[in-house]
């Protein structure tokens, strides 16, 4: 069984494992998780970071002294174990506050107030060495169409990103900033609601080289969208700048669960994507990892089990991950997926369409491309061979080649 290392860079959400169970029908099932223990149990598992929301660390009201007390404790405990915080982010939704979102509350003192504990968050962000800066709008959004002025709200959202994309850069931090989208829960509908509609919103930004995107397997899935091919768009456009990985299965309430729980072979996709590039025969221009940053889980141990169950899952999530690494390999090491790979042609769409220089004029002279073409060669012959490679993923995922 693989054991994991600092080397991997996983992480965990402090909110995941102290997660006590509360949900919309019943209260906790578990006592609260102390930060200390959190950060030893995890270099014990061997994850390497710690990631938290402001009231995660101290509750929402703390007092100055109350506050840093806490901050003291989790720098002791890292100090200890050498576990790292590479990612913080603030809670703008549990607070009765924000019950209309933070950013794009109607309630515009609502919105300054949350710009500044966001603030405040971002100098403990530097402080303590995170290098990316997660923005999760879970209330920003509506139940009711005439409540919600969408334009002015994205107005607004990009009001605030842009006065912290002003404040990094001023302060010279070296923090760069990640939006996670999510269609819904807890509002009936959240801006933002996936990978396509962030990147969209980035590129509108006074700064878009510092926001990228830190998107959620169940959200997408949450969509009915595909995980790995969100990925690979948020990836093609440079903006992959954290991850949350967890489980899901199929269009339903936010399940968070273990890693590879939900859709497995998706999982697969996505760490071959992760760790290899993506599908090539080699060949091609990928082949190496297409990201290096942590492989951050944001999942919640059932509110069925004990505190054994908590950490028993938190190992699950890395323990897959890796395992889903090894098949990764396997599957692409195998001769007969090479053949597959090539007779199915995945590199020849590397391939630009039209020659170094061709003009239109050039193709429309061409009467290879077309008057000489034999498109009804298509019919009944020229299959691609896709479902032998999915089957083939299949067998190396369940361990039968
Ligand atoms: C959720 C979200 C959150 C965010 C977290 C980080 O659906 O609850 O995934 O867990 O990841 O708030 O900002
Ligand atoms: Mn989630
Ligand atoms: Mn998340």
């Amino acid at each position: 069984m693989p054991t994991p290392t600092r080397d991997d860079k996983f992480s965990f959400g402090l909110w995941t494992i102290g997660y006590n169970g509360t949900d919309p029908f019943g209260g906790p099932t578990r006592p609260h998780l102390d930060v200390v223990h959190a950060v030893e149990k995890l270099a014990e598992l061997g994850a390497y970071g710690l990631t938290f929301h402001d009231d995660d660390l101290f509750a929402f009201g703390s007092t100055d002294a109350e506050r840093q007390a806490q901050i003291d404790r989790l720098k002791a405990a890292l100090a200890d174990t050498g576990l790292i915080v590479p990612m913080v982010t603030t809670n703008l939704f549990s607070a009765p506050v924000f019950k209309d979102g933070g950013f794009t509350s109607n309630d515009r003192q609502v919105r300054r107030f949350a710009l500044r504990k966001v603030l405040r968050n971002l100098d403990l962000a530097a402080e303590l060495g995170a290098k990316t800066f997660v923005m999760w709008g879970g209330r920003e959004g509506a139940e009711y169409d005439a409540a919600k002025d969408i334009r002015a709200a994205l107005e607004r959202y990009r009001e605030a990103v842009n006065l912290l994309g002003q404040y990094v850069t001023d302060k010279g931090y070296d923090i760069r900033f990640a939006i996670e989208p999510k269609p819904n829960e807890p509002r009936g509908d959240i801006l933002l609601p996936t990978v396509g509609h962030a990147l969209a919103f980035i590129s509108s930004l006074e700064r878009p080289e510092l926001v990228g995107l830190n998107p959620e397997v169940g959200h997408e899935q949450m969509a009915g969208l595909n995980f790995a091919a969100g990925i690979a768009q948020a990836l093609y456009h440079g903006k992959l700048f954290h991850i949350d990985l967890n489980g899901q299965r199929g269009i339903k309430y936010d399940q968070d669960l273990v890693f590879g729980h939900g859709d497995l072979h998706n999982a697969f996709a996505l760490v071959d994507l992760l760790e290899n590039g993506g599908p090539s025969t080699g060949s091609g221009t990928t082949g190496g990892p297409a990201y290096t940053g942590p492989r951050h889980f944001d999942y919640k141990p059932s509110r069925t089990e004990d505190e054994t169950g908590v950490w028993d899952s938190a190992a699950a999530n890395m323990r897959t991950y890796l395992l889903l690494k090894e098949r990764a390999a396997a599957f692409r090491a195998d001769p007969e997926v090479q053949e597959a790979l090539a007779a199915a042609r995945v590199d020849e769409l590397r391939t630009p369409t039209l020659g170094s220089g061709e003009s239109y004029d050039d193709l429309l002279a061409d009467r290879s491309a077309f008057e000489d073409f034999d498109a009804s060669a298509y019919f009944g012959a020229r299959g691609f061979g896709f479902v032998r490679l999915q089957q083939l993923a299949t067998e190396h995922l369940m361990g039968a080649r």
